[in-house]
């Protein structure tokens, strides 16, 4: 199947196609989600959560980045490959946003970066482009201005914060992103987002009107007891390898495994 491109992305908004987009950090994770059938992989910045065990994004380097988005990209046959541009990484200067960007790309084999924030970003964003690579905004509940929002929160609650976000995506539209990530928003700021702009947005908990969806993978699966308000879990994987970890411990320690069929005998020697 041929490689998802930034192009079809757009296209698929124009054609009513629903758009898909899961997070990955590594490679086999990100073969099965390819082979699934998943239009794009977001090697995103919440590595520094599921990952590394941090409590927020904030500790996460371009290198980190580059390496995680390496392995997915090796993994993935088909689907379109995000790099995350990390905090820190692009707030400092066109220059430096643009230098880090094309380092996700040429190093880390990603085809397009996210990153995250409005119109204060807009120089860098046209930078990036400017460069080649195509770029995903993301507004709303953007995790790496934690200490400003003073938490994760739902964003845009008030006619005020819709109005602005709602100006801030036509901004980045008009600046030539090729797709937006809305995070954490009611429903109703969402749909008038979607209807407003031509480029698709991908939804994290801004309900059903978005041009496609995202979830953290290991929230979808259930590898986390903690579970958002936006999150459906498809699986309980933590309640699966809980039993299969302990049937293998209780298995080893009363040497039922390995048996024979599970060891390599000695050839006989002629
Ligand atoms: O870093 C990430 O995984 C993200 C998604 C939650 C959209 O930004």
């Amino acid at each position: 199947m041929a490689k998802k491109t930034a192009i079809d992305i757009v296209n698929m908004k124009q054609k009513g196609e629903i758009i898909t987009m899961l997070t990955a950090y590594d490679f086999v994770m990100a073969s099965i989600l390819d082979e699934a059938g998943t239009d794009m992989l977001l090697v995103g910045d919440t590595m520094g959560m599921v990952v590394y065990g941090n409590p927020t994004t904030l500790s996460v380097t371009l290198e980190d980045s580059i390496r995680h988005t390496q392995a997915v990209a090796r993994g993935a046959k088909s689907a379109m490959i995000i790099g995350d541009m990390p905090f820190g990484t692009f707030q400092v200067s066109k220059e430096e946003a643009v230098r880090n960007a094309i380092k996700l790309v040429k190093v880390g084999n990603a085809e397009a970066i996210k990153l995250e924030g409005g119109s204060e970003f807009l120089g860098v964003v046209e930078g990036i482009l400017d460069a080649g690579i195509p770029v995903m905004g993301h507004l709303g509940l953007t995790p790496q201005s934690y200490h400003k929002f003073g938490g994760f929160k739902v964003q845009g609650k008030t006619d005020e914060e819709a109005k602005i976000m709602i100006e801030e995506s036509k901004a980045l539209e008009e600046a030539g992103i090729f797709s937006l990530v809305l995070e954490a928003i009611p429903w109703e700021v969402a749909k008038e987002i979607t209807e407003a702009i031509s480029v698709p947005t991908i939804g994290i908990g801004a309900g059903p009107y978005c041009d496609g969806q995202v979830l953290v993978t290991y929230d979808m699966l259930g590898y986390f007891d903690f579970k958002a308000k936006f999150v459906k879990r498809y699986v309980n994987v933590k309640e699966q390898i809980l039993t299969a970890v302990k049937e293998y411990n209780k298995e080893v320690r009363n040497k039922v495994f390995p048996d024979l069929s599970y060891s390599y005998k000695k050839p006989q020697q002629m």
